[in-house]
């Protein structure tokens, strides 16, 4: 399919994509953990249905008193062949592959039943979900509030005309099974947990309230704070008071026709740095609303192969991520399972990491900004998507949305990435190229990227050729010479060319080894052989990639894959880790940080 044709099949399917009003979301709110909220977070009921029973009739068709009415009949005199309360319950957030042990492998949908008190009010309420993986489809007192597809990001309802004094119910239906017209599809190298795995909240907002807001320097500038404000409404005339008490800022403004306002001011700011990870309280109020955050700022730019942290050149010390707990190895939900990693990140000599190949929850990135541990965050556009698809496309460009609305105020997130590892092409570049566009038009200050593959000219002169390459601000690239690519004898006879004038990041490398498997430094799945290839990948670095301005190594810690069935050797886990599934900081751990800290 032409170019052009392209771009008007995905215009095409931006208009006729399944809008996220009709999928009865509201707006993301900004920062709800800084409002009024009511935790829902408890034990929930579930059920199990593989069938879907629940929602489809035998015809297939969706039933008008499926499971979420949770209808009360005398059972004795009445049809009814499911109950929620007499049904097991688990603790939400969490996913239910590591909760129960019959649902370890399961993928398909649980129906999840949640009761709670409510004191109605002239409040607007909201109900939040930090993610629920894959599709989630949310009812509230028997009657949809709507439906949210994409298993990493937050989205809201209005059910402020659902709720009812005293006792209410949610029912969710989460559907995790892999689809090929997913985002991501049927086929990734991480593990498929299925549930609501975040935050479930209640947020109360007045009828008129800040709905949105970014706080940030001024692009290019290291005092010029430029700030931005929408209302849920378009209420003219609108006073918004923005308070930096630290700095003894407070401004006054008012909104204009469309509800926002945009302001500018100088000030006089410790900036935001790794060394001296600075937050300053800042609250944003109007007449009826009222919040407050802890903002960071910082500028981040390029010049030519160098990335530019508060205008000085940095390398960025990085690892790669993936959302799961130390230790248990279940999807992460709480800060201090986040800090858990960050701290083995720290311990490494890391300044950065790549949180893959998801957004990882909101907690992980404000602890990490607390840390002075710099972002990359990516959507799960993963290998094959349909690029084709304009469902495919409105779900990528949702996902996206909701990634950059919920973590743009973040000092340390400096790099919004749009894929990883997707096969060049025609339709993958309209897809990918209007994302970028896109993440570009929503956040104009912050790193473009996306993790490619190698173009090679030949089998030891090793390239990056990505049509891509003009669309984002870094080039970043996977690379596994010395584990799929040869052996670790390898790394030390190839040379690289990759000629772009912009920063280059290796997104990428490594090799498998399992802890306390010890052997000589040519035998695969040996710590040593782990180690050798970082020891010689690091020196291929600094020998013959000068240009290089950062690198985020394949991986923190082992994670569970159902791609890695080696028996004795992967039992379901990717053993790529520098730090064992239980810990444990395996050889490969120790070069990497030497490395770092001579950096
Ligand atoms: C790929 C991919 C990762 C995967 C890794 C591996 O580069 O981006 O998601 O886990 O290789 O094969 O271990």
């Amino acid at each position: 399919m032409k170019k052009s044709a392209l771009l008007l099949a995905l215009l095409i399917c931006v208009l006729t994509g399944r809008s996220q009003e009709t999928k009865g979301l509201a707006p993301l709110i900004q920062n709800v953990y800084g409002r009024d909220h009511q935790v829902l977070n408890g034990y929930w009921h579930y059920l199990i249905d593989p069938l879907e029973t629940g929602y489809w009739d035998y015809r297939h068709k969706p039933m008008a008193d499926g499971f979420f009415k949770d209808k009360k009949v005398d059972n004795v005199k009445e049809f009814k062949e499911y109950d929620f309360d007499s049904a097991p319950v688990m603790p939400i957030p969490g996913d239910w592959n590591t909760q129960n042990s019959e649902l370890f492998n399961y993928e398909g949908t649980l129906w999840f039943k949640h009761t709670f008190n409510f004191e109605p009010s002239d409040k607007r309420v909201f109900l939040y979900f930090g993610a629920a993986n894959y599709d989630a489809k949310v009812f509230v007192n028997g009657k949809m509030a709507g439906e949210h597809e994409g298993g990493y990001t937050p989205f809201n309802f209005d059910v402020t005309k659902l709720l009812q004094k005293g006792e209410n119910f949610v029912i969710v239906k989460v559907d995790d099974k892999r689809r090929a017209d997913g985002v991501p599809t049927n086929n990734f190298d991480w593990f498929n947990y299925g549930g609501i795995t975040r935050d479930v909240m209640l947020v109360e907002l007045p009828a008129l309230y800040i709905q949105d807001y970014t706080i940030q320097l001024k692009k290019g500038s290291g005092s010029l704070i430029t700030c931005s404000i929408k209302l849920n409404e378009t209420q003219a005339q609108q006073k918004v008071t923005l308070e930096i008490p630290e700095l003894k800022i407070k401004r006054e403004v008012v909104t204009n026709d469309k509800g926002e306002a945009q302001f500018e001011f100088k000030s006089n700011l410790v900036l935001w740095s790794p060394e001296n990870p600075k937050l300053y309280a800042v609250t944003l109020s109007t007449l009826t609303d009222k919040v407050v955050d802890q903002i960071g700022f910082r500028t981040i730019e390029t010049r030519g192969n160098e990335i530019l942290l508060n205008g000085k050149p940095i390398f960025l010390k990085g690892i790669s991520v993936h959302e799961e707990a130390a230790f248990r190895n279940g999807r992460i939900f709480s800060a201090e399972e986040d800090r858990t990693l960050l701290t083995w990140a720290k311990e490494l000599g890391c300044n950065f990491v790549r949180l893959a190949h998801y957004p990882h929850n909101e907690q992980m990135v404000r602890e990490a900004e607390k840390m002075g541990i710099m972002v990359w965050s990516e959507i799960p556009v993963y290998w094959t998507i349909h690029w084709e698809d304009p469902n495919v496309y409105a779900n990528a460009l949702n996902q996206l949305s909701e990634m950059i609305t919920r973590d743009k105020n973040r000092a340390n997130l400096i790099v919004w990435s749009i894929a990883n590892e997707t096969p060049q092409g025609d339709s993958r570049d309209a897809f990918l190229s209007k994302l970028a566009t896109y993440a570009r038009s929503k956040d104009s200050t912050r790193l473009i990227s996306m993790a490619m593959e190698r173009s090679d000219k030949s089998a030891t002169t090793l390239s990056v050729r990505d049509n891509m390459s003009k669309y984002v601000d870094i080039i970043s690239f996977n690379e596994y010479v010395g584990w799929y690519d040869g052996a670790n004898e390898k790394i030390d006879r190839v040379k690289w060319e990759i000629d772009y004038n912009k920063p280059i990041i290796i997104s990428e490398f490594g090799g498998e080894g399992v802890f306390g498997n010890h052997g000589d430094v040519t035998t695969r799945w040996t710590e040593n052989y782990q180690a050798d290839l970082y020891t010689k990948m690091l020196k291929m670095i600094d020998e013959r990639m000068p240009k290089v301005s950062g690198i985020t190594p394949w991986v923190l810690k082992d994670f569970r894959s159902s791609r890695r069935l080696l028996p004795n050797v992967q039992d379901g886990f990717n053993r790529k880790g520098v730090v064992s599934d239980k810990g444990q900081k395996k050889m490969a751990f120790y070069v990497l940080q030497k490395w770092y800290l001579q950096k």
